[in-house]
Parts: C-alpha cells; structure tokens; sequence
C-alpha cells in the first residue's frame, strides 16, 4: 500500500479548495492508482468544503496542526476531538516548519501524538534533518532524537484488540523543503531504513514511511519504486489539482 498526501500548509481556502476538488475528480492519474491511500491536509477552515465534495470518496482528511487539550481557553488553537467531529482522520505532527517557524518541540510533538491516541486520529509524524545537522554527520542522531517523542507514545498506546495504533511517519529533509532540492531515491532509502530500525529495535511494528520534500510529477514515481518509501508528503505540487493527481497517479501497485 502506498500513501500519497498533499500538505497544503496556508493555501487554498474554501473556495479554492472546491475547485480543486472539482478538477481533481477527472484530472488524469487521480483515479488510477486505486490502492493507494491519498490524503490531503488543507487548512482547518477548508475542511468542510472537501468534506462536502464527492472528492471525500477518494480523499482522507487531516489537519496540519492541533492542540494538546481537547478544548480551553487557547485561543487560536483547535482540538484532536474537533478535528474528528470537522471529518479529519489524519493530523500532520511535527512539520519543520512548526518546529522551525513556531518553536514546536520534541516533548509538544509527544503531546500531540498522544492528543491524536486520545481522540482516535493518526498521527501522520514528520522528521528530518536540517543541511547543517546532515553535513556534520548527525542524521541519525536528530531522526532517532524525534522520533524517539513519538515512539514513547506509540508504543505505550493499545487499540481495545490489542493491536497499535495505526500512524504513519514522514521523513522530510529540512533542506528539500520548498528547495527544489529532492534527497536522491538511495538518500531517502537509507533514512528511511534507518528509521524503520529505530521503530523495530522498540518491539513495534514499522508503520508506513513517506519522504516528503520537492516531491514533484516528474520525481514521485523513481522516489516512490524505492521499496522502503511508502508514500510521499507533497507540499507546493499538491496545490494544483493536476499535478497532485498525476503523483497519484504514480503510485506502484504494492
Ligand atoms: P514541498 O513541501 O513539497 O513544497 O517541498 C513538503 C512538505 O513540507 O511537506
């Protein structure tokens, strides 16, 4: 099984959003890869508009960002438990540009993924590494530090039948965010086997692993035949329904 997801980050409000909906639906690709899993993460308030649209057939949803608690007095902040009841089944933790822009910490991921345990979302938790932490030969120290937050949770967490919770993680090198610049099929490959390591030392099982950063129409599918990514994390090409369609549209029948 493959995932491919859209995050929207500040893009596309409702209006937008239903005409991406709308042009999605037909655009080539979005309906061939019928056994893949394609999410998109628009903003909160545009939520409701994919919700509405036939497009919720063949889309998940999820948010970008939560709060800890399930309600208070946080202002500006939204829930696990309202993101449900708005139809999210997904919540991005721990983006870079929330631990870089806004200060998010290991210790707030871990309490995000535990919000998301508590109100039956799956955490979709992304890591990576900044050009400075990878050319000082870090990588696996700074993947194994954050994951490590999400990890304590995941592993201390227990469906009624026993079994895990279902999440996924994303690996997205900071320097091929919004770059241009894509880590190579073999970069991603090691980080990704690296972090699937991580997960199985702890006695867990390994969940999907996408690679999120300058995923675009003509690099997804050498990215996605690796067979250790499963999936991708599209930001800027997932904005136009075209190209978000045609890197649905190569997705490996796995
Ligand atoms: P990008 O963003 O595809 O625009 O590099 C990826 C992400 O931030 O998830």
């Amino acid at each position: 099984m493959t995932i491919v997801a859209g995050n929207w980050k500040m893009h596309l409000g409702p209006e937008a959003a239903h005409a991406f909906a709308d042009e999605f639906s037909t655009a080539p690709g979005a309906n061939d890869a019928t056994d893949a899993t394609v999410l998109l993460f628009p903003p909160a308030l545009s939520l409701a508009a994919l919700r509405a649209h036939s497009i919720a057939d063949r889309v998940g949803l999820g948010v970008q960002h939560l709060h800890s608690e399930p309600q208070g007095a946080f202002t500006g902040e939204l829930s696990a438990e309202m993101a449900v009841e708005a139809g999210a089944t997904w919540a991005l933790v721990g983006h870079s540009e929330r631990r870089h822009i806004f200060g998010e910490t290991d210790a707030q991921v871990a309490e995000r993924v535990r919000a998301c345990l508590r109100a039956g979302l799956q955490p979709m938790v992304c890591v990576g590494e900044t050009l400075e932490q990878r050319r000082a030969g870090r990588l696996e120290e700074v993947l194994a530090r954050q994951l490590e937050a999400a990890l304590a949770e995941i592993g201390g967490a227990e469906g009624t039948d026993g079994s895990k919770p279902y999440w996924a993680l994303a690996y997205e090198p900071v320097w091929a965010i919004g770059t241009g610049e894509t880590a190579t099929p073999d970069d991603a490959g090691a980080a990704h086997t690296f972090l699937s390591e991580q997960v199985l030392m702890r006695g867990l099982p390994v969940p999907p692993i996408l690679y999120g950063g300058s995923v675009k129409p003509d690099n997804a599918a050498e990215l996605m035949a690796v067979p250790s990514v499963n999936g991708v994390l599209v930001g800027g090409a997932s904005l136009a329904a075209d190209s978000f369609a045609s890197i649905v549209g190569a997705a490996p029948t796995r």
